[in-house]
């Protein structure tokens, strides 16, 4: 078994032995979402390639890198680009940008995705607030021997999504005139979309949205006590609920769409979570 925490060490020591922005606050970018990078004032950049023990994302739309700088007034590392399990990754190392980010000192971290709509009040090119998950992946990224410097062996997940972080950003939506709901998210294996039994399957567990990330990222922020907070893109109502057959571009295209309005919106919303780290440091 590879050791993941000296793995870890000589990552953030390769980007430390470039950079020494300091970074408070995590942003990981999913399908489509990436334009916000634009917005970065004087960023140090990493292709994740050349990062130590970096998992490489092998999916068109989801080239890796991570940048350090500054978005809205707030120093934020941004990962453009994540990896997921079905492209052969285990969760240890979907989840092993997490840990760096942790690792640099980030506090709270900030996870979007693409996600079909489940809730039939749900349209595509909403916006969701993830308020719980379920963790469909049939794995756990703390699978293994725990490192104690990192976590408890059994973290507590009754409140992964931060209730104050929620609140903040529905106040800042409704602000914005942003139609925005909350519901829960469901964490699919993938890389194949849902079939209408799925779907309806899952409605019954209660989800309102399905992905194929973001859930493994969440419980390793959580086991390193960041605060999270998640929104689901919806891109497309899920299979059985859409009147056609889903695609990778339609949610790539949803996913630029939306793009300008997102950032936008995760722009003003970083100061304000800038301000919950103060006060509760
Ligand atoms: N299912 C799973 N993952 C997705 C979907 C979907 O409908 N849309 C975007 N990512």
């Amino acid at each position: 078994m590879p050791d993941t925490r000296s793995q870890v060490e000589e990552a953030v020591a390769f980007i430390r032995g470039r950079s020494d922005k300091q970074v408070r606050i995590g942003l990981v970018l999913g399908s489509g979402l990436s334009p916000l990078v634009e917005a970065l004032a004087d960023a140090d950049k990493f292709p994740t390639q050349d990062i130590p023990h970096w998992p490489r994302s092998t999916v068109e739309g989801h080239k890796g890198e991570i940048l350090l700088g500054t978005l809205a007034g707030v120093s934020v590392a941004v990962l453009k680009g994540r990896v997921h399990a079905y492209e052969g990754y285990d969760l240890g190392e979907v989840t092993f940008p997490v840990r760096v980010l942790a690792r640099l000192g980030i506090r709270a971290l900030v996870l979007t995705n693409a996600a079909g709509g489940i809730n039939r009040d749900f349209g595509a090119g909403d916006l969701m607030i993830i308020a719980d998950h379920l963790n469909l992946q049939c794995a756990s990224p703390l699978r293994g021997p725990n490192v104690k410097e990192w976590g408890p062996r059994f973290p507590d997940m009754s409140e992964v999504y931060d209730a104050k972080l929620r609140t903040l950003a529905k106040e800042l939506a409704l602000l914005q005139e942003i139609e925005v709901h909350e519901g829960v998210y469901a964490s699919m294996p993938g890389p194949q979309y849902e079939t209408p039994a799925e779907v309806r399957m899952l409605k019954i567990l209660g989800a309102d949205a399905v992905g194929m990330s973001t859930v493994p990222e969440a419980i390793v922020a959580r086991h390193m006590s960041l605060k999270v907070l998640g929104f689901s893109v919806i891109s497309n109502l899920a299979a059985g609920i859409a009147d056609h057959p889903l695609s990778h571009e339609e949610v790539m295209e949803a996913g630029a769409r939306m793009g300008p309005m997102f950032s936008a919106y995760l722009q003003s919303l970083l100061p304000r979570i800038d301000q919950t780290l103060e006060t509760s440091a």
